[in-house]
């Protein structure tokens, strides 16, 4: 049997760090506040010159090598991000010429912090249908640029940085059981970015009243984020025919602490089983899943055989799981 297996992994974030120390020089806050609140501890942040495209090119050519892919085998190139270099061209276009891979279609896909989950599994259906046999699906982010350093409900949560995955159609048992994907649109007003769309564009007034930040209803986004999350790991365990207890690592999307550690009481994965990376590089989005994937597998916590289950949730609303067979 033919499945989409991940050959590869590899990541990249900047070297700027930025602490809980730093920020309460920026912002009414304390680090006492927000590891308590959040987990997180530092994150880093791109420098000038620096952009989504750099990060993602950098993942990507390390997860090259530890699939040992040349570019030019690559089919399909598809970035989940939602701070893209530009509106358009895509970035996976960017990141295509950066690489050199001349044979890859790509694309960018919008599905905020699912935008991993959403990638791979359109990769996935891809691989599945025959028409493409190696792709390489990337989480990649510089969501310090759309972040209002002024708002203290938001700018102590995310950081950049970019995970990639190549994935390949390999005869076997093992690769992706299964992927679930769902949306709820009637919430898209509780995480957004309000400006630089064709809603509110780039006006001078526009950028004076600040609509090009993210703006979120954390309270809100944290009680769906909770549910919806672990809904969908139940259903894709469900799915397989598999229990809690056959996963053995779960890679959930680093948003906050206390959502990781609900998701896993409700679930009964906790301790050893959870990866957890948030404290230091807070919530990347689309590429916090493939950072924490790629040190969860350069430390070896990953062998043949284990059940890998990652579970994401973001604007959107956007949530999704999958299961893998490593
Ligand atoms: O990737 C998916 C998208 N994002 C998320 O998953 C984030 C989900 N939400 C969250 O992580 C949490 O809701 C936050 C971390 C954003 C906020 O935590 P919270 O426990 O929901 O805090 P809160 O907004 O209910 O505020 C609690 C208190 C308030 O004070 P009072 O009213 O109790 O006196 C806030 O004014 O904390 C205060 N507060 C702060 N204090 C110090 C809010 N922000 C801060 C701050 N520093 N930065």
């Amino acid at each position: 049997m033919i499945r989409p297996k991940i050959t590869g992994t590899g990541s990249a974030v900047p070297q700027k760090v930025l602490t809980n120390f730093d920020i309460e020089k920026m912002v009414d806050t304390s680090d006492e506040w927000i590891v308590s609140r959040t987990g997180i501890r530092e994150r880093r942040i791109a420098s000038e010159g620096e952009f989504t495209s750099t990060f993602a090119a950098l993942a990507a050519q390390r997860a090259l090598e530890a699939a040992g892919v040349a570019p030019e085998e690559l089919d399909l190139i598809v970035v989940g991000t939602l701070t893209p270099d530009f509106p358009f061209p895509a970035t996976a276009c960017i990141v295509q010429q950066i690489i050199k891979a001349p044979n890859a279609f790509c694309f960018d896909l919008s599905a905020a912090c699912s935008g991993f989950i959403y990638a791979l599994a359109t990769a996935e259906k891809y691989i599945l249908s025959g028409k493409v046999k190696k792709a390489l699906v990337i989480g990649a982010e510089v969501l310090s640029r759309i972040v209002d350093w002024t708002d203290r409900n938001t700018c102590l949560l995310f950081g950049d940085g970019s995970g990639a995955v190549v994935l390949e159609a390999v005869e076997g048992e093992s690769g992706i059981l299964s992927t679930h994907m769902h949306s709820d649109g009637n919430y898209w007003e509780i995480l957004y970015q309000k400006g630089a769309g064709s809603r509110n564009p780039a006006t001078q007034k526009n950028l004076d009243d600040r609509l090009v930040y993210l703006t979120m209803q954390g309270n809100e986004v944290f009680k769906l984020a909770v549910r919806a999350m672990g809904e969908v790991a139940q259903e894709a365990l469900a799915a397989n025919g598999l229990t809690p207890d056959d996963v053995s690592l779960f890679i959930p999307h680093q948003a906050n602490q206390r959502i990781v550690d609900s998701i896993g009481k409700r679930l009964g994965i906790t301790g050893e089983r959870v990866f957890v990376n948030l404290d230091r590089y807070g919530n990347t989005s689309a590429a916090s899943i493939p950072i924490a994937l790629d040190e969860a597998v350069r430390a070896g916590r990953l062998k043949e055989g284990d059940i890998l289950l990652i579970d994401a949730f973001g604007g959107g609303l956007t949530w999704g799981a999958s299961l893998i067979r490593w």
